[in-house]
């Protein structure tokens, strides 16, 4: 895809992987809409921030509505981004924290996407791009709530990508290890770092996948930090 004049929803944007992102697709020339709670400081003449918290309904409804009247029934690309975790024994996981996770990182992925698809099938052309995790791909103790989350991301994105290739439709979901951002605010045991993955460069690849052409889709992207404990003595 030529992003140039391409429109994009990015959800979460405040910092971390989706901030790096839409500085990244603003730089290619993507007009970029960002969904989220927060805003980066996106001053951008081609950036627009719509105050969503993407578990709410009637919030993204009114959200993709603006957009899509504005840009005459078009939405290129969605990124859906905005994700959070919470760690602990499965006893201890309050079910405040279960929901949450459930209704940001699975719910607000399904809202903006049964919003999307319709302009992107009646204007042949689109790419959904889930961010996952490697928690997605394998489980991990005290990670049940966040892991469980992953894999219905993992579930819905491999459903996806075969119910819309055939009407020009990419999904691609992303498969990152650790990435030094904010996410792990509620971890008690791991603390950002150097040797993580860097959302700079989680973003780079999204928009190579982005660039690549029409017949050439990449379903699925796992990236992993080499030495993510550090370089051996
Ligand atoms: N960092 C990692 O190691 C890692 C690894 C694999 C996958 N991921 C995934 O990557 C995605 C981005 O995470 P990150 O690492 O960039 O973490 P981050 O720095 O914590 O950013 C998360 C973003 O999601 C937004 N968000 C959270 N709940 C929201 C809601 N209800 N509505 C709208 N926006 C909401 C946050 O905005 P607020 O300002 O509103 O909180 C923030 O902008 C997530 O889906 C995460 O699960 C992260």
């Amino acid at each position: 895809m030529i992003l140039k004049d391409k429109i994009a929803v990015v959800t979460g944007v405040s910092k971390g992987i989706g901030e790096a992102l839409c500085n990244q697709l603003l730089d290619n020339g993507v007009k970029v809409y960002g969904l989220g709670r927060n805003d980066f400081d996106g001053n951008h003449t081609n950036y627009t921030f719509i105050k969503t918290d993407v578990r709410n309904l009637e919030e993204v409804n009114l959200a993709f509505i603006h957009i899509l009247n504005e840009n005459n029934n078009r939405i290129d690309i969605l990124i859906n981004n905005a994700g959070l975790g919470y760690f602990g024994n499965v006893e201890d996981l309050p079910i405040e924290q279960w929901d949450e996770m459930m209704q940001t990182n699975v719910n607000g992925m399904f809202y903006c996407t049964r919003l999307a698809v319709p302009a992107m099938k009646s204007n042949g052309i689109g790419h959904i791009i889930n961010i996952a995790s490697t928690a997605g791909l394998e489980g991990m103790p005290m990670v049940s709530g966040y892991c469980a989350t992953k894999w219905a991301v993992k579930g819905f994105s491999e459903s996806l990508w075969r119910e819309l290739r055939d009407f020009k439709i990419k999904v691609t979901c992303v498969y990152p290890g650790s990435v030094k951002t904010d996410f792990f605010r509620n971890s008690p045991n791991i603390k950002p770092h150097d040797y993580m993955l860097h959302p700079e460069d989680v973003a780079d690849m999204m928009v190579y996948a982005l660039k690549t052409p029409d017949n050439f889709h990449q379903v699925n992207l796992e990236v992993r930090p080499l030495q993510p404990k550090g370089p051996s003595k």
